[in-house]
């Protein structure tokens, strides 16, 4: 089936093969990594879903064809399989690199047709001693592993050396991906400027058509965003995009759909474009008409209160549950200020913390990583005190959560900072307050001493937003 083929250009050329190197020094000497590539999938007869390529197979390669292979051993020496050449299937489906020119476009040291893979590989894991591999990854990769290790097995009584270890090639990769190059944050920036702009259009369209009256619905606004990632290069969406009208908001996985969006009404979008491979990850949540009412803005102000707290809790050396902690603190305190929690009921801030009473209202995670996936790779756990573990009760659930030591940030980490609220109707909630939700999320790049918000050319202040969507060209009506 159809689909682009990009290589790196030429500046790039040394990123893609300097990863390589840092895999072949990091499996060493009688190593060898097999990565391949995603496999196309169907969507309906003879249509298949867009084809996006392996996130680890591209930051080894730049390349994004289906079909592809990439073998790296620890001696430094890169072999990568591709489609061939075929004229029939290119005048069907669009241009192949070949692997005659894949040498050069990749950089690579050998590349075959990928109709050559089972012949070639095994040849290359003889004399190895250990295999590397992504585990548990891809559908049906560990059988294939063991069918050519039963090749090379089948030569040892003639003298040859089958693999005896394989290991998880996921543990290396999710290191290195943990932590952003300069190619990888510039890639960022861009995609996080452009999701931005499409966030602005969104709450301009919005104000503007409710403004001349029109029926404006949730797929509206998508279309406002898919229009402005795609104008700027982006090649998709990075994940299913969330335009959430009124109580849909409180629904956290809700999809762009088909409600109508109401004068008075929150519209909450989670939405973020996919550049070159690399992901960003917004929300925003407006007064659907440009103006917050006075218990929208209430809670809206507190979400942002405790976002700026996750803010100033995240830099190199700090944990990566600081910003969740930052976060909570202030969220707990304001839903007693406001009302939403009874103090009667669930005590002062530091029970309301301890008992975990904040949690119908906030039930998610302020962060995650962001990168090439977006919730991208990478252990949440220090490695380096993985056994220092302690357990708790958990005061809601009453199960034993063992906690482990959390990440310490170092420059060049990306995560989120998302908090939210959620009212749903329930005794003693303030009706005002009902059937609102917001969340405000921005894209963090660690640094020294502090983070760097990539996303924030789309403003978050409630007072911006109101004059963003009160002065805002009329895009959109039409
Ligand atoms: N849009 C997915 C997330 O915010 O985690
Ligand atoms: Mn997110
Ligand atoms: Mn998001």
């Amino acid at each position: 089936m159809s689909s682009h083929s990009t290589t790196p250009t030429a500046s790039a050329l040394s990123v893609y093969a300097e990863r390589r190197a840092r895999v072949a020094r990091a499996i060493g000497p009688g190593g060898i990594a097999i990565v391949p590539t995603a496999p196309e999938r169907a969507r309906n007869r003879d249509s298949d879903f867009l084809y996006r390529h392996d996130s680890y197979f591209y930051y080894l390669t730049g390349f994004t064809e289906p079909q592809a292979w990439l073998v790296i051993t620890g001696e430094g020496e890169s072999t990568l399989w591709c489609n061939p050449k075929d004229l029939e299937r290119e005048i069907w489906d669009g241009y192949r690199l070949g692997p005659d020119a894949a040498v050069s476009a990749l950089g690579v040291q050998a590349a075959w047709p990928v109709t050559e893979l089972d012949s070639r590989l095994p040849r290359l894991l003889e004399n190895r001693e250990v295999v590397h591999y992504p585990f548990a990854t891809h559908k049906g990769l560990e059988t294939r592993v063991d069918g050519w290790l039963s090749q090379v097995r089948a030569r040892v009584r003639y003298g040859a050396l089958c693999p005896s270890v394989q290991r998880d090639l996921c543990e290396v990769l999710d290191e290195m991906r943990l932590v952003k190059d300069a190619h990888e944050l510039d890639l960022m920036r861009r995609a996080a400027q452009i999701s931005a702009r499409a966030h602005v259009r969104a709450m301009q369209a919005s104000a503007a058509m409710l403004r001349a009256g029109q029926d404006l619905r949730e797929y509206h606004l998508d279309a406002e965003l898919l229009h402005e990632f795609r104008r700027q290069g982006s090649q998709y969406p990075a994940y299913s995009s969330i335009v959430a009208a009124g109580a849909n908001a409180c629904v956290l996985h809700y999809r762009a759909d088909a409600a109508p969006v109401r004068d008075g009404e929150l519209v909450l979008i989670d939405a973020g474009c996919e550049l070159d491979g690399y992901a960003s990850d917004i929300t925003r949540t407006f007064p659907a008409n440009g103006r917050f009412s006075g218990p929208q803005r209430a809670l809206y102000d507190l979400v942002l209160a405790s976002q700026e707290a996750a803010v100033a809790a995240t830099r190199a050396g700090a944990r990566f549950n600081d910003p969740h902690d930052a976060t909570v603190a202030v969220l707990a305190q304001g839903l007693l200020d406001l009302g939403l929690l009874d103090r009667g009921k669930v005590g002062d801030v530091q029970d309301v913390i301890a008992n975990r009473s904040y949690f119908p209202f906030y039930m998610h995670r302020t962060s995650h990583w962001l990168g090439m996936d977006v919730h991208d790779c990478g252990s949440y756990v220090e490695p380096a005190e993985v056994g220092q573990s302690s357990e708790r009760r958990d005061p809601l659930s009453g199960e034993t959560i063992t906690n482990r030591p959390s990440r310490v940030l170092r420059p060049g980490m990306v995560l989120t900072l998302e908090p939210g609220l959620y009212v749903r109707p329930a005794p003693g909630v303030p009706e005002a307050f009902h059937h609102i939700g917001i969340r405000i999320e921005d894209d963090a790049v660690v640094t020294p001493a502090g983070c760097e918000l990539i996303t924030r050319d789309v403003p978050v202040k409630a007072d911006e937003i109101e004059a963003l969507m009160r002065d805002g060209a009329a895009i959109g009506v039409s």
